[in-house]
């Protein structure tokens, strides 16, 4: 009988692909606690994941704290289903009483205010007009209690408009971000993520993002335009042994550099 070998990418799961090389959810959660630890006086318990893909932030979310729950939206059930397989079953019966997963739009959550709304992985660009993410931002507001906070990433630098492929080495394969189409006029973008493997197989497109590259003053203008009373940009600090480093520690900030690419938080007040 003749046996069939199965490449690298046939035999990959692209979840746990991405999770390996985009997500960290321990750094982000640090961020998030600190932030909340300084601008708050007491105790952040329920957190919403909007967008939440696999749930792997609302899973280290309920680990962090006996008194955490969480909730994680979702419009793709297949991608809910296999965070339930495959990150909600590491969590004890206990800490799986303590989350939810609601596979809504999420402009459509109508649940207990919440203390934390995170919407991270540039998601929230997805919306495409100007009025399509007020009316987001809007329905966070809704979503959360009177001194709630919205927590979100977003990434830019004189690069993030250019046609490009940059690849990455992670542990035991490549990960390949392409910005494969950038329209100037509307900033509307196509990118993807590819895998490649140590045998020469690929996983092509494994994620793909229509969005809008939207700007820092943008968002915090729209933020406030919904109805937030204060938004402000948490920059990243210089690395003291390398200028061209960032050092991991996220401050507010009104001035940046002009980098080639950058990630900074945003975090908005009610
Ligand atoms: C950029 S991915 C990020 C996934 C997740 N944050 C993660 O890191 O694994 C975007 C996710 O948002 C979901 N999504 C897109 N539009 C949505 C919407 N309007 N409401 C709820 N989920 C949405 C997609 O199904 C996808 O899982």
């Amino acid at each position: 009988m003749k046996t069939i070998r199965l490449t690298m990418a046939e035999k990959a799961d692209r979840h746990i692909l991405y999770q390996d090389s985009v997500q960290d959810v321990e750094s982000e959660l640090d961020f998030v606690e600190q932030t909340w630890k300084q601008l708050r006086s007491r105790k952040a318990e329920i957190l919403r994941e909007d967008f939440c893909g696999t749930a792997n932030t609302a899973c280290e979310w309920v680990r962090r704290g006996a008194a955490h729950q969480a909730i994680g939206v979702d419009l793709d059930a297949d991608v809910l289903n296999w965070g339930l397989k495959n990150n909600l079953s590491t969590l004890t019966e206990e800490q799986q009483q303590r989350i939810i997963l609601f596979n809504k739009n999420v402009l459509d959550i109508a649940d207990e205010p919440v203390d934390i709304i995170l919407a991270m992985n540039f998601s929230y660009y997805l919306f495409l007009s100007r009025e399509g993410l007020r009316d987001y931002f809007a329905s966070t507001l809704d979503g959360l209690r009177s001194d709630g906070l919205l927590i979100l990433d977003s990434y830019g630098g004189y690069e993030a408009p250019m046609e490009l492929q940059e690849p990455r080495e992670c542990e035991g394969f490549t990960y390949i971000w392409d910005q494969a189409k950038f329209n100037p006029i509307n900033s509307l973008m196509d990118c993807h993520i590819h895998f490649e493997f140590k045998d020469g197989s690929r996983i092509d497109e494994a994620f793909s993002y229509h969005w809008r590259l939207w700007t820092l003053p943008e968002i915090t203008e729209i933020l406030l335009e919904a109805g937030y009373s204060k938004a402000t940009v948490y920059w990243e600090g210089t690395d003291e042994n390398n200028e061209e480093e960032g050092n991991g520690i996220y401050e507010p900030a009104t001035e940046g550099d002009a980098d080639p690419g950058w990630i900074a938080y945003i975090v908005a007040e009610v």
